[in-house]
């Protein structure tokens, strides 16, 4: 890194970039890090070959053709940390409770599932709902589900498109479910990275999304299941309030949202159901 450039950012520009960064995804910039925000500016600075602040923060300023330099930023200072089945008792929630309820649901005779996987990073999360709802309709046939996963990342995008991780992503082996994985969905290759079947891979519609803005949130409208974890944490209560609004009206009814497990519901929330199934919360919105 070229440490000139990150004793030329100062906490002005580092104010000015953060608030940026917020206007274009809702993601708030700790105070407490901003030298390693500092740092991290002036790495993508040496990327784009820029020398002064104030250069980049005027690229940045120019909107949609620059918006993959914001993107980038974004990738940088957010943790695209993601793993298959985390959180299981989630998983085996939907596996055990939800999909037996849903597909055997007079109402939805004859429905797709819709699942949408808003924040998928690399496409594990959503990977992990494809699997388990394969494995249900070799069962029941009759079960057709759509799984569409988006992100604002385009590098975690184009990575869960190619659906090839490294032995962090299949920690736990499978967080213990490959019991219940009669069908092999995956290889590992010769560097020791694990490849998804692109039986699995083709079943996962990757789309980009930034939650931060109000006309993609449309792209969740009709959901049965939308999983949100790990992100909300990244974003002022201001969105997350109005996301929370949004994923209760985007579902239909007896529809489920899935949060991260250190993310919850305001505790005025009389919206949607809370159920707590072995310590874990899941949320269903009723009516
Ligand atoms: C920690 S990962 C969570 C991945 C997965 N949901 C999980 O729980 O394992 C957070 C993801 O949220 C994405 N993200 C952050 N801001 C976003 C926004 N405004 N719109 C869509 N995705 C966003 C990041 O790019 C990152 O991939």
């Amino acid at each position: 890194m070229h440490l000139g450039h990150a004793l030329k950012i100062n906490d002005v520009h580092v104010g000015k970039i953060a608030e940026m960064v917020a206007d274009f995804s809702g993601i708030v910039i700790d105070r407490l890090f901003l030298k390693q925000v500092a740092r991290k500016i002036a790495l993508q600075m040496d990327k784009y070959a820029i020398s002064k602040p104030d250069e980049y923060i005027s690229m940045l300023k120019q909107g949609e053709n620059f918006t993959f330099v914001m993107e980038d930023l974004i990738a940088a200072l957010t943790v695209s940390e993601s793993y298959f089945f985390r959180n299981p008792a989630q998983f085996e929630y939907l596996y055990y409770e939800y999909f037996p309820w849903f597909f055997n649901e007079p109402a939805k005779n004859g429905i797709p599932l819709r699942v949408w996987s808003a924040g998928c990073s690399r496409g594990e999360e959503p990977y992990s709902v494809a699997v388990l709802l394969a494995n249900y309709k070799n069962k029941y046939p009759w079960a057709e589900y759509i799984i569409k996963a988006g992100d604002i990342n385009s590098l975690n995008l184009e990575a869960a498109r190619k659906g090839i991780y490294s032995v962090r992503s299949v920690r736990d082996k499978f967080s213990g479910f490959e019991k219940i994985l009669p069908e092999k969905f995956g290889v590992f290759n010769e560097f020791g990275n694990f490849v998804i079947d692109k039986k699995f891979a083709e079943q996962v519609i990757f789309d980009k999304l930034n939650l931060n803005q109000g006309n993609e949130l449309k792209k969740l409208n009709w959901s049965d299941i939308i999983m949100c974890r790990n992100v909300l944490i990244y974003f002022k209560d201001e969105l997350k309030a109005r996301l929370l609004e949004a994923f209760f009206e985007c579902l239909n009814p007896g529809g489920l949202l899935l949060l991260g497990e250190t993310e919850c519901l305001p505790s005025d929330n009389s919206k949607f159901e809370v159920i707590n199934y072995k310590n874990t919360y899941v949320f269903k919105k009723n009516k």
